[in-house]
């Protein structure tokens, strides 16, 4: 902001001097970009971006419901650019916390200080304790990108996140350091990076279906473009985003909203014939039921009654196909021997996840519905929630990957393309070799 001032003082000559001194510390990007990798161990989805001075490489499992980024501040955290967010300011406030660490006992550094906003980190994959932990923020380095190719690194200066503790990180990816949260909230990194550099609060993710080629996610607006040429941003349904009143996460300051990105889905049909659901479940009443996206399951969970439903109809639907035993998480097998395959993946009956008009509707190939559990076995990757879970319908990471999906918070709607596929591009096709 002080450039662009300057800018508007300074005579025509001295303007032409200082756009040239500045052009590397003034970057003004319209869009950034992370690479995505899915773990194949724990299929957890990582990034990596660069944090702290000097600069370190961090790798963060990536949450797209998740309130915050958290990282582990309890061992060998070193910058002389942490700073610890004070309880009384604007951004705590924003942040939905409701905890003051009013004096830390322990030496200062980093994750203790004085008259510090706390928030409440959270790890779904773990199971060790709840706990608060400091609000900081730190500088952040990120590539910038047209959406074509990545361009120059730029600084985020102060990106607000959350410590935790070393203990946290039980049960995340051996690689990760903490979260990347990408959720519907005033402190999630698209809502931060969009306000450090001015673009839309919009963000897309696709998730590679390979462990070993990476998936991207843009933060900003279109447009979006995989090998070979492949735009996707001008192709995408939407559907509005659901608020849940009520939060979602592991443990949560009371009357917080959730931060998960919830969708009206209607009904679900297969082969265009609708699955007997109770609708009542799809309702979201006093933060339960509903459906929503989620990076952190890494199949799609349905309640028990909607499962079997689904299960039943695609069944009926799929019935050309050899049954075999089932594998584990998985409940319906195939053989895969007479199963033709096609671009979109094995030639099963098709899935329409149906949204809030009949018209808009998600669907789902075989590439996404079915997993290739051995040579000549094909399941069907969708798993049983029980019968009380706190969602209804979880849209994991394995129906996700080679779709992209875009949020977009300054309409609160979602939009996706479907799978890519069809467009003859895969999520692993954008072009990460740097012209910078
Ligand atoms: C935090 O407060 C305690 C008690 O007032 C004080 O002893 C300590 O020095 C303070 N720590 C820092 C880092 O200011
Ligand atoms: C869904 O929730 C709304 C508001 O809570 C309620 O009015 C409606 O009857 C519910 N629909 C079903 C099918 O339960
Ligand atoms: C099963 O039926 C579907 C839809 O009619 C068809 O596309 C597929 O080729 C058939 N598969 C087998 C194994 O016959
Ligand atoms: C979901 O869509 C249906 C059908 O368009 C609509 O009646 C309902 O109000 C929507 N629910 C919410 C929570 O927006
Ligand atoms: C990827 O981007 C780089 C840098 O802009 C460019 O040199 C290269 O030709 C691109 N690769 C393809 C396959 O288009």
């Amino acid at each position: 902001m002080a450039t662009s001032s300057r800018f508007i003082l300074c005579s025509l000559l001295l303007c032409w001097v200082s756009s040239q001194t500045l052009a590397t510390i003034s970057v003004q990007p319209k869009a950034l970009v992370i690479p995505v990798t899915k773990d194949s161990s724990t299929l957890q989805y990582t990034t990596q971006i660069k944090q702290r001075t000097p600069l370190v490489i961090i790798k963060l499992t990536i949450d797209v419901g998740g309130n915050f980024e958290w990282v582990d501040c309890g061992s060998g955290y070193v910058s002389s650019s942490y700073r610890p967010v004070p309880c009384d300011s604007a951004i705590c406030k924003a942040s939905g916390s409701g905890a003051c660490e009013t004096e830390c006992l322990a030496p200062p550094g980093p994750g203790c200080y004085n008259n510090t906003c706390s928030h409440i980190p959270d790890n779904p994959f773990g199971s060790t304790g709840i706990g608060g932990g400091e609000m900081a923020s730190d500088t952040t380095v990120i590539q910038s990108t047209d959406g074509r190719t990545v361009g120059k690194a730029v600084v985020v200066p102060g990106v607000v996140f959350t410590c935790g503790t070393t203990s946290l990180l039980e049960g995340l990816s051996t690689v990760a350091l903490g979260m990347a949260g990408l959720g519907r909230s005033e402190v999630s990194l698209p809502v931060q990076f969009a306000s450090a550099f001015k673009f839309p609060k919009k963000f897309a993710m696709c998730l590679s279906s390979s462990s070993s080629s990476k998936g991207v996610i843009f933060f900003g607006d279109g447009p979006y473009v995989f090998l070979p040429n492949v735009e996707v941003s001008k192709s995408l349904m939407y559907t509005p985003l659901i608020l849940n009143p009520v939060s979602t996460a592991g443990a949560y300051f009371e009357g917080n909203p959730s931060t998960d990105y919830f969708i009206n889905l209607t009904s679900i049909k297969i082969n265009g014939k609708a699955v007997p659901l109770n609708v009542a479940l799809l309702n979201i009443t006093d933060g339960n039921g509903g459906t929503k996206i989620s990076t952190v399951n890494p199949y799609t969970v349905m309640e028990t009654s909607i499962f079997k439903a689904f299960v039943k109809v695609f069944r009926h639907e799929a019935k050309n196909l050899t049954k075999v035993s089932s594998v584990k998480p998985f409940k319906y097998c195939f053989s895969s021997k007479y199963t033709p395959s096609t671009r979109v993946g094995p030639a099963v009956p098709l899935i329409d996840l149906v949204m809030h008009s009949s018209s808009v509707y998600w669907r789902i190939f075989g590439a996404n519905s079915m997993v290739q559990v051995k040579e000549d076995v094909i399941c069907l990757g969708f798993v049983d929630g029980g019968s009380n879970p706190r969602t209804s319908i979880v849209i994991g990471g394995y129906q996700l990957e080679d779709n992209l999906v875009q949020i977009d918070l300054e309409k609160a709607r979602l939009g996706f393309s479907s799978s890519l596929l069809f467009k003859q591009t895969t999520c692993s096709n954008f072009n990460f070799t740097s012209s910078a």
